[in-house]
């Protein structure tokens, strides 16, 4: 494909996915930037070459490569479609992307185009603001969250150097120019606070302590946090300055784990949940109520 026909079509295909995403309402109407954001960033230059789809094929069972150089054409409808995340890494960079695959140890990934901007419409950051993110990736949303509060203001940490080395690429593809550390990002980046506020785009079990801290009293962390009900939620929490932080849950996630943080747990009541007995189901006249007793 021509690069002049292939940005058309990109474009064009942009415009259909932000149309969708309106309709699936997860932002674009509360925060007009969001839309112009969406518009603005051509999310291509973001992907790999060669990315696997995120569902088994029905032909084989296994999930299929999708090769850029193969098949321009859907691989670039894959990389608007706004409810599928593509897999960029699977087993830390162990298998090569060099066709389809049974593994299911997927280590790194674009995440959905909906679920992006349903996360940045929560995380909700002011011009200006100082802004830390935990998991880079391919450096998408990095790229976002820039056009909203400046290159200069963000900082993003990715623990895999070849997925970083990618991202930094394509941010200055795009003329952006964050900080880009590479390292452990549950210690977040001390150098870079206090922030107003940090998004994760991997999940924790457990949210770290370092993140609370590097936030200013009144900012926000927004991140997938493990729950026993085989989804992440995705957790929305105001720092006091103290080295406490309180929030709720403001929507349901799938992401994959922070690296330190992969094994399952023996106990979620180690890690704060109420255990079952605690959830309180009441069916009265049609009405369902569940609390929990705390
Ligand atoms: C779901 S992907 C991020 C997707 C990214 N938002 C995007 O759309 O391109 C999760 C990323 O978190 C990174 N990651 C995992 N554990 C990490 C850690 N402890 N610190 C920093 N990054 C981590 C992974 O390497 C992976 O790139």
């Amino acid at each position: 494909m021509a690069d002049t026909a292939a940005r058309a079509i990109a474009e064009r295909l942009r415009a259909e996915c932000a149309e969708e995403i309106d309709r699936l309402g997860t932002g674009f109407r509360e925060r007009p930037w969001l839309r112009e954001a969406f518009l603005a960033v051509p999310r291509e230059v973001f992907v790999p070459d060669r990315v696997w789809w995120p569902h088994r094929s029905a032909e084989d069972g296994l999930f299929p490569l999708l090769d850029r150089g193969l098949r321009p054409r859907q691989w670039l409808r894959s990389v608007y479609r706004a409810r599928v995340p593509l897999i960029t890494q699977i087993a830390d960079g162990a298998v090569l992307p060099d066709g389809p695959t049974d593994r299911t140890d997927f280590t790194g990934s674009i995440s959905c185009p909906a679920v992006v901007v349903s996360m940045l419409r929560h995380l909700d950051p002011q011009p200006g603001e100082r802004i830390l993110e935990i998991g880079t990736g391919t450096g998408y949303g990095t790229a976002l969250l820039a056009r909203r509060v400046g290159a200069g203001a963000v900082t993003s940490v990715e623990i895999d150097k070849a997925l970083a080395t990618h991202a930094g690429v394509a941010l200055r593809a795009v003329g952006c120019a964050p900080r880009l550390v590479v390292g452990d990002g549950e210690g977040g980046h001390p150098p870079g606070a206090p922030y107003d506020r940090v998004i994760a785009t991997a999940a924790f079990r457990r949210l770290p302590q370092a993140l609370l801290d590097q936030l200013r009293p009144g900012g926000v962390l927004l991140a997938p946090l493990d729950t026993p009900f085989g989804c992440d939620g995705l957790a929305r929490l105001t720092a006091d300055g103290h080295g406490r932080a309180h929030g709720r849950f403001v929507g349901a996630v799938d992401f994959m784990k922070v690296r330190g943080q992969r094994d399952r747990p023996t106990s979620y009541a180690e890690l704060g949940w109420p255990t079952w007995g605690d959830y309180r189901v009441t069916v009265e006249h049609g009405h369902q109520h569940i609390r929990t007793t705390l």
